[in-house]
């Protein structure tokens, strides 16, 4: 009984020895792998339509663009959008951490919210670069 445990094992180990030899072999001989692209990627695929670029379907890119209007459609707290000089914002994730408080975002919720944005944070590091992160596109007219 012994002898049979110690002979499956072998023929185990064996056996995963001989996979991986192989999977190697296959990888080193694969005629489209290019150096620097790493072994089996294939030369000259064709780029899957919006996702080679990098967006996610129904996901909102920088580059998209609204109208004051379509602004003015997510006004609520559970769905914030503000513009601020020229460029939209998505808040709504915004709102419960703002530091200066939650009425503050709300308040700019639907609207053009340059002024409010300008007179308390204008040109300041901290707040500039937090609004930046939130960016979803541009005004239009
Ligand atoms: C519209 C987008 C806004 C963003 C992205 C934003 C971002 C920020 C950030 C990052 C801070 C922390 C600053 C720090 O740690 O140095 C802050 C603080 C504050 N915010 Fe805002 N804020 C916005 C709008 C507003 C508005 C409209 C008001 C008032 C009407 C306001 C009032 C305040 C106050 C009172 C503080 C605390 C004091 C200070 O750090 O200045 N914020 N905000």
């Amino acid at each position: 009984m012994k002898k049979i445990i110690i002979g499956a094992v072998v023929v185990v180990i064996l056996a995963i020895g001989a996979y991986a030899y192989f999977q190697k072999q296959s990888n080193n001989n694969n005629p489209v792998s290019v150096p620097g692209n790493g072994p089996g990627v294939e030369v000259g695929s064709a780029p899957i339509p919006g996702i080679a670029d990098g967006s996610v379907p129904g996901k909102p890119t920088q580059t998209d663009t609204y109208t004051l209007s379509e602004v003015a459609a997510h006004a609520t707290k559970s769905d914030c959008y503000t513009a601020i000089r020229g460029s939209v914002y998505n808040l709504t994730s915004w709102i419960s951490q703002h530091p200066g408080g939650a009425k503050a975002i709300e308040g700019l919720c639907g609207k053009d919210g340059t002024d409010a944005f300008v007179k308390q944070h204008g040109g300041k590091s901290k707040p500039e670069e937090t609004l930046a992160g939130f960016k979803v596109g541009k005004m239009v007219q």
